[in-house]
C-alpha cells in the first residue's frame, strides 16, 4: 500500500459509498478507518437512524449495495404524526410523487456494503490511523500509524475526509468555518424486543416531550423521549422509560415492554463546514456537516454527498475535467442545507420548546401542519428525500 489514485479516510456510509462506486469503475482506491470490523458492526455506541429516503434506497439497489435492505428491510408509505390524543398520517406516495422510504438500520449498510466491498476485490485497512496530511495542493501524502504501532505513508491524487463528526481531515482545510447550532434537548434512545407501536413510525408531540416510535423489524422496537442534554441516563431505569413512552402515545397506541438491548442519550446539535474541500482533499458525511435526527437525514445526506464528488471524480478521470471537483462545496452545500432547514423545522415542530411564547408558536404551526394539504406535502416532500438524494436518483437508471 504505497500509492492510489483516492484515499478514503473513514468506513462509514459515506465514505464506503464512494469506495464502492470508483472501485466498480476501475478507478484505484484505499480505504484507511480508525477502528476495528467488529466495532463499526457492532458497537451499540453506533447505533444509527433507520431511515433511508427512496432516493438512497434506489441508488444502494442501482449500484448493487441494495441486497441485504432488499432481504431484510421494510417499505414504509408514510408516517403518523401524534398530537392531543390524535393520531394523523402523512401518506407519502399521494403527496410525494409516489415517493416513500425504506427502514433499514444504517449501521446494517455498512455492514452490508463492508462485505460487499472486501468481496469484490475492495481494500479497507482497519484500525489504521491516519496522524498526518502533506502536500494537499500537490500530491498528497497520508501518514498512518498500523494497528502494530508502525508508521507508514500512502500516496493519492485524491484524499477523502469521510471521517465523521469528529473529523480530524476538517483541521487540514483552512479558512474552514464551522456553521452551528445546538438544540436545547437530547433523545434517549432504546432499542428493545418488543412489537413497534404501530406498522409506520409515530413521531409524537406531548406536553411531556417529544417521542418516537421507530423499530428495525416487526420484533425489535426503536423508541426515543426528548430530554434535556444533561441528562442522567441513570435516572431512566427501563420501568419509567416504558412508562413515559405510553403516556407521550396519548393514548392512540401502546407499548409493550420488552428486554433492552440498548440505551443511549443523543444531544442534539448540527453544523455546517464551509469550504468543505481544500487542494485535492474533499469532505463527505459528518466530517462536513450533521443534523439533528428528527427527520433522519444524516446517512441520506452522507449518500447525496458520496454520488456527488463520485460524479465529480469520474469526470475527472473518464474526462479530464476539473470543474466538477472545483465545485464539490458549491454542489454539497445544496442538498446539505436543504437537509438542514428540513432537519431544523422537523425538530423545532416537535419537540416541547422550553421558552412559553416559542411553545405556543410551535403549536400553532403544528396545527396547521395537521390540517394544511400543503405542508403535509412539503413535509413528504422532504421526508422521502426530493431535495438531497432526490437529486441523484435516476443517474445508474
Ligand atoms: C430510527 O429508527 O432510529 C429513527 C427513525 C426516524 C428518525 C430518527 C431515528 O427521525
Amino acid at each position: 500500500m504505497k500509492k492510489t489514485r483516492v484515499a478514503v479516510i473513514g468506513a462509514g456510509p459515506a465514505g464506503l459509498l464512494l469506495a464502492h462506486l470508483l472501485h466498480r469503475e476501475g478507478i484505484s482506491v484505499v480505504v484507511l478507518e480508525a477502528k476495528s470490523r467488529a466495532y463499526l458492526e457492532t458497537s451499540p455506541h453506533r447505533i444509527r437512524a433507520g431511515v433511508m429516503e427512496w432516493g438512497t434506497r434506489e441508488i444502494m439497489v442501482q449500484v448493487g449495495l441494495g441486497e441485504g435492505l432488499l432481504r431484510n428491510g421494510y417499505e414504509h408509505r408514510g408516517i403518523y404524526l401524534a398530537y392531543a390524543g390524535e393520531l394523523h398520517r402523512i401518506d407519502f406516495p399521494s403527496l410525494a410523487q409516489g415517493w416513500r422510504i425504506w427502514v433499514y438500520g444504517q449501521q446494517y449498510q455498512v455492514r452490508d456494503m463492508i462485505a460487499r466491498f472486501l468481496e469484490e476485490g475492495g481494500k479497507i485497512f482497519f484500525e489504521y490511523e491516519v496522524v498526518g496530511l502533506a502536500d494537499l495542493e500537490t500530491t498528497p501524502k497520508i501518514r498512518f500509524r498500523t494497528p502494530e504501532g508502525e508508521e507508514g505513508e500512502l500516496e493519492a491524487e485524491f484524499v477523502v475526509g469521510a471521517d465523521g463528526s469528529h473529523s480530524r481531515t476538517r483541521g487540514f482545510i483552512p479558512g474552514l468555518v464551522l456553521k452551528e447550532k445546538t438544540y436545547p434537548f437530547a433523545w434517549l434512545g432504546i432499542l428493545a424486543e418488543t412489537a413497534p407501536a404501530a406498522e409506520e413510525l409515530i413521531y409524537a408531540s406531548h406536553p411531556r416531550g417529544f417521542a418516537l416510535f421507530s423499530m428495525r423489524s416487526p420484533t425489535l422496537a426503536r423508541n426515543y423521549l426528548q430530554v434535556r442534554p444533561d441528562e442522567n441516563l441513570d435516572e431512566w431505569p427501563e420501568e419509567r422509560i416504558w412508562e413515559e413512552l405510553n403516556l407521550r402515545l396519548g393514548g392512540v397506541a401502546q407499548v409493550k415492554p420488552g428486554p433492552l438491548l440498548e440505551k443511549s442519550l443523543t444531544p442534539h446539535r448540527a453544523y455546517v463546514a464551509e469550504p468543505m474541500q481544500h487542494g485535492r482533499l474533499f469532505l463527505v458525511g459528518d466530517a462536513a456537516h450533521v443534523v439533528p435526527p428528527t427527520g433522519a437525514k444524516g446517512m441520506n445526506l452522507a449518500v447525496a454527498d458520496a454520488v456527488a464528488l463520485f460524479q465529480a471524480l469520474w469526470a475527472f478521470y473518464r474526462k479530464g475535467a476539473e470543474s466538477g471537483l472545483k465545485r464539490h462545496t458549491e454542489t454539497c452545500r445544496e442538498h446539505v442545507w436543504q437537509g438542514e432547514f428540513f432537519s431544523y423545522w422537523m425538530t423545532s415542530l416537535l419537540h416541547t420548546q422550553p421558552d412559553p411564547f416559542i411553545e405556543g408558536l410551535r403549536q400553532a404551526e403544528l396545527k396547521q401542519v395537521l390540517t394544511s394539504e400543503a405542508l403535509k406535502r412539503f413535509l413528504a416532500e422532504n421526508y422521502t428525500g426530493r431535495h438531497t438524494t432526490g437529486r441523484w436518483v435516476g443517474l445508474w437508471t
